[in-house]
């Protein structure tokens, strides 16, 4: 059989193969219809096992009655001869892994904006009744925009997503070890796949953490703690870290909303400026757009306290 991909897949026309390795492919494609360009995802399910195949149809099906501005959108669908695919809205930016790659460490402000914006769409899907399962920064896009001139991170990749309201279709098997990436996945995960929980993709959101913010992985007996490789670390970072890096389940942030509910009692702007020993007297976050604007403004002296602060629950709408 064939493994290249046809010129079309429905009404769409590939225009390159996007530059990244994965198991299924994902490729530019042209809309003619609408004049717009996509993002492709697209199996050969005519070469692909019969259980690759309904993984992928729940991918899409899942991501489909899904919506949160930090997750992908899926625009359509279909089959075409022996290829299954979906269009996503092709977003704009690069992964959090270029971005580590390149900067190696994170600002501490930065990797806790990325953590936010990682947690928010994960307690989105947790309180949906969906274990993500594949929390790595390769499934971690950052898209630039306004008030995030850096990219305000976009949670991808469905593929091995477990739905908890559709126990009986999902496709996983008892016994199956992690599916997603060995260094992310919690023990339990990765001992069994169909065990995984929320507390599963907490562990690999820790597990993001202290790599956004020591350069390295937290594995092996003797990692550093975080207060010993960053610098401005606030008191309670290892603790975070460490309770979403928990072996036990029992002992770990049992789902990503926890989190969050975590960092707004020990972050409030004025315990923000008071732990991360950079030095800055408390202020008030802005509460308008304009105020927003003013904060951005160089010299403002606002621009220290983190915009995302705004976004833990209770201290405001999240945009
Ligand atoms: N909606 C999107 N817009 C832009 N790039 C995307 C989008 N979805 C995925 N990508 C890019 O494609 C890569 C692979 O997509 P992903 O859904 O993670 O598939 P895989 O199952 O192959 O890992 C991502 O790491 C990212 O670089
Ligand atoms: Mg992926």
């Amino acid at each position: 059989m064939d493994p290249r991909p046809p010129e079309t897949l429905g009404r769409y026309r590939l225009l390159s193969e996007a530059p990244v390795p994965g198991s299924s492919k994902t490729y530019r494609a042209e809309d003619p219809f609408l004049g717009r360009e996509v993002l492709l995802k697209a199996l050969e399910a005519g070469s692909a096992p019969a259980e690759r195949a309904a993984r992928f149809r729940q991918e899409m099906r899942l991501a489909a009655r899904l919506s949160h501005p930090g997750l992908f959108r899926v625009l359509d669908a279909g089959e075409d001869g022996d290829w299954l695919w979906f269009a996503m809205e092709r977003l704009e930016g690069r992964t959090l892994r270029a971005e580590m790659d390149e900067r190696k460490r994170l600002p501490l402000a930065r990797a806790l904006g990325v953590l936010v914006g990682i947690l928010l769409p994960l307690d989105y899907l947790h309180a949906s009744q969906v274990v993500h399962r594949d929390v790595k920064p390769e499934n971690v896009l950052l898209v630039p925009c306004r008030l995030e001139p850096e990219g305000r991170p976009v949670l991808l990749d469905l593929g091995i997503a477990k739905d908890r309201s559709d126990a009986g279709r999902t496709i996983t098997r008892h016994g199956e070890r992690a599916l997603g990436s060995e260094y992310y996945a919690a023990p339990e995960a990765l001992a069994d796949a169909a065990r995984a929980t929320f507390a599963s993709d907490v562990y690999s959101t820790g597990v993001l953490l202290y790599e956004m913010l020591a350069g390295r992985l937290p594995v092996g007996s003797n990692f550093p703690a975080l207060d010993d490789c960053v610098p401005d670390a606030p008191c309670w970072i290892q603790m975070l870290f460490e309770t979403m890096h928990a072996s036990d389940e029992r002992a770990r942030f049992a789902k990503a909303g926890d989190v969050l509910a975590a960092l707004r009692e020990q972050v409030s702007p004025e315990a923000w400026h008071a732990t991360a020993r950079s030095g800055s007297s408390p202020h008030d976050p802005p509460r308008s757009a304009r105020e927003w604007e003013a904060a951005r403004a160089p010299g403002s002296g606002r621009g220290k306290t983190p915009f995302w602060l705004a976004w833990l629950p209770g201290r405001g709408r999240a945009p």
